[in-house]
């Protein structure tokens, strides 16, 4: 404890050498909120994070093509990008996800004529490459920084994936919905679509095939050859290819300078008076955020079922219902869990939760502040009109999802309106100012030639 105070001191001093213009400011919050909420942030792994390894350039450049290009997907009409758009911070703004046939970018998407939608929300993937345990928001994708790996392709994934993030992206591309189509579909073009034909079991096709179609175009062989110069091209995999897109990823999307990691730094003038009160409230135990949303990425770490409005197709046996982590082998424990959000930049990424189902801050936080109320009351007139009748508010769904509600969320928090703004307050402060507008990192073109941002 003691050398801990020293060295905050110590640090101090050298941020109000660089120019804190805290220092002076008569008007700033006394100084005992600050050392309440250093000791409360203690009890909670929050640590700042600090800057990411440069990622080689000429994986970076091929991995910014592939992220891009439609080229990928089965239908040549959808690219990661499409659904990870720089545009809409990474995500895509819409409740859930419109895939393959659907029209239009952002919050504006539709669907194509007898498709669905993609069961859950696109995650952003700001901060995707920071090193969590678990991808995708039932964590079906897991492992430390170099493996091994459990994904949903066992022993077929190859070996040689650098990341997780890596090996999460051998897998849009496989899956129906979001890329690879139905079998019969011809693409963009009126060709038949040799990706949909494939077995949903066989991984190692559809990779095989997406490569088939890369390198059938020069501008791809020398992408691939300048980021993996000792591969010669023969040996190429769609691993290279999940390569490179994290490698992109991790460079253009990892956004860790926000007020609160200036506030972890020692500068005790990054945060407001108002920030400061609403995290004394989320390190604290009235709203007990940090017990689900802490460590160094505040969440990413566990599963718990919040008690989120049931919405959309579904996923596997349950359909129409989502069971989350509850749905995976061997997790049947996990009913209606999904991971606990990491939530730096969260301010940017709205629509909430794994489906949506909140378009604001303050509609999460009003929800967490009585959650079996809130879910009984949920009104299904905040979604777009298109999910409103794919709202599952029957009694028989509402009370399955509160038969195993996280106890911490099981009686009302009792927040105010003004603790609730002071929440929201603070949530705010951990946006890192220069994710506001990633559209620089959309490119003119891609390889294939097929358009970018239509
Ligand atoms: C149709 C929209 C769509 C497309 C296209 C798409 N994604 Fe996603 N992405 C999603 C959705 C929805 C999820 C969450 C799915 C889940 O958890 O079950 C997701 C999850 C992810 C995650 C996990 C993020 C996290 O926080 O766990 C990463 C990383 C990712 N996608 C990268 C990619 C890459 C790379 C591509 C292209 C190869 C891609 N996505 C294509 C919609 C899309
Ligand atoms: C019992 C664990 C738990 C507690 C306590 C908890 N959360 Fe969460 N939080 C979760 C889970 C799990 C999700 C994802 C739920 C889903 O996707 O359906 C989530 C999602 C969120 C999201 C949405 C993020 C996004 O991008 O969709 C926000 C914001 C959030 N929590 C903030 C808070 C705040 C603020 C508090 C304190 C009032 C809090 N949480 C308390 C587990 C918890």
């Amino acid at each position: 404890m003691m050398t801990r105070s020293v060295g905050t001191a110590y640090l101090g001093l050298l941020v109000l050498a660089s120019g804190c213009d805290g220092w002076n400011t008569p008007s700033g919050p006394p100084a005992s909120i600050d050392a309440e909420l250093r000791q409360s942030l203690g009890g909670w792994s929050v640590v700042p994070i600090g800057a990411t390894p440069v990622q080689a350039a000429a994986l970076v450049d091929l991995g910014q093509a592939l992220m891009f290009d439609k080229v990928l997907s089965g239908n040549r009409d959808i690219a990661c990008a499409t659904c990870h758009n720089p545009v809409t911070h990474a995500a895509d703004g819409l409740a859930l996800s419109v895939g393959t046939g659907g029209s239009g970018l952002g919050p504006s998407r539709t669907l194509g004529p007898g498709r669905q939608f993609v069961p859950r929300n696109a995650p952003t993937l700001l901060n995707a490459g920071l090193g969590a345990f678990y991808l995708f928001l039932d964590g079906r994708v897991s492992g430390f920084r170099s493996g091994p790996f459990q994904t949903p392709a066992g022993v077929v994934l190859p070996s040689g994936l650098p990341t997780l993030l890596a090996a999460q992206a051998m897998f849009p591309v496989t899956n129906r919905e979001e890329m690879r189509g139905a079998p019969g579909d011809r693409d963009r073009f009126g060709n038949p679509n040799e990706l949909a034909e494939l077995g949903d079991s066989d991984f190692v096709s559809v990779w095989q095939a997406v490569m088939r179609r890369l390198l059938a175009i020069p501008e791809y062989v020398s992408k691939f050859n300048a980021a993996f110069p000792q591969t010669p091209t023969s040996q190429l995999g769609f691993q290279h290819a999940a390569t490179a897109i994290a490698a992109f990823e991790t460079q253009a999307l990892t956004k860790t300078d926000s007020p609160f990691d200036r506030y972890l730094q020692h500068d005790d003038a990054a945060l407001t008076a108002e920030q400061k009160r609403g995290a004394l409230l989320f390190f604290g135990d009235k709203a007990r955020c940090a017990s689900c949303h802490g460590g160094p990425l505040l969440g990413g770490g566990d599963f718990a079922n919040a008690g989120v409005p049931q919405l959309g197709p579904g996923t596997g046996r349950d359909a129409p219902l989502d069971l989350g982590r509850g749905e995976l082998f061997n997790q049947s424990g996990y009913r209606f869990a999904f991971r606990a959000t990491p939530l730096r930049n969260v301010e940017l990424t709205a629509p909430y939760m794994h489906d949506g189902a909140f378009p604001t801050l303050e509609a999460v936080l009003h929800h967490y502040n009585d959650v079996p109320r809130a879910l009984r009351e949920y009104d299904a007139s905040q979604l777009p009109p298109a999910l409103q009748p794919m709202y599952h508010g029957d009694e028989a769904t509402i009370s399955a999802v509160l038969a195993n509600v996280d106890g911490r969320l099981s009686r009302p928090l009792g927040l105010s309106d003004v603790e609730i703004r002071e929440l929201v307050a603070f949530l705010q402060s951990l946006t890192d100012p220069s994710a506001r507008d990633l559209s620089s990192l959309v490119p003119a073109r891609v390889p294939s030639g097929l358009p970018v941002q239509e």
